[in-house]
């Protein structure tokens, strides 16, 4: 089991396992981890899985691609340096542990 680490703007701090493959905003919306919506399903549409991606677990990420640059642009809460589409970064594919910061809003 892989582990991503959500913590929210509020301060709370949730702990969630993931299957190899799903994604991180497929794991918080099973887990019922609050402020991630995925309106889209995942089809990097929608930026309201932005996440932001504790330094520390970036370096093992793929480039951020051409349609999740742009959907960043648009997420309710401004881009910084770590964000990421929660849609777009799967466990085992991409990260063998993570931890996020949540957006105050989506
Ligand atoms: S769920 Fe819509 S962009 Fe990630």
């Amino acid at each position: 089991m892989i582990t991503a680490t959500f913590n929210s703007a509020s301060g709370g701090t949730e702990l969630v396992q993931l299957e190899p493959g799903v994604s991180i905003m497929k794991a918080a919306i099973l887990n019922g981890v609050g402020n991630i919506v995925g309106e889209c399903g995942g089809q990097a549409m929608c930026a309201t899985c932005h996440v932001i991606v504790r330094p520390e677990y970036r370096g093992q990420l793929p480039p951020i691609g051409e349609d999740e640059d742009e959907m960043l642009d648009c997420a309710a809460t401004a881009r910084t340096e770590g964000s990421r589409l929660g849609c777009q970064l799967k466990a085992g594919e991409h990260f063998s542990a993570i931890a996020v910061d949540l957006p105050e809003t989506q």
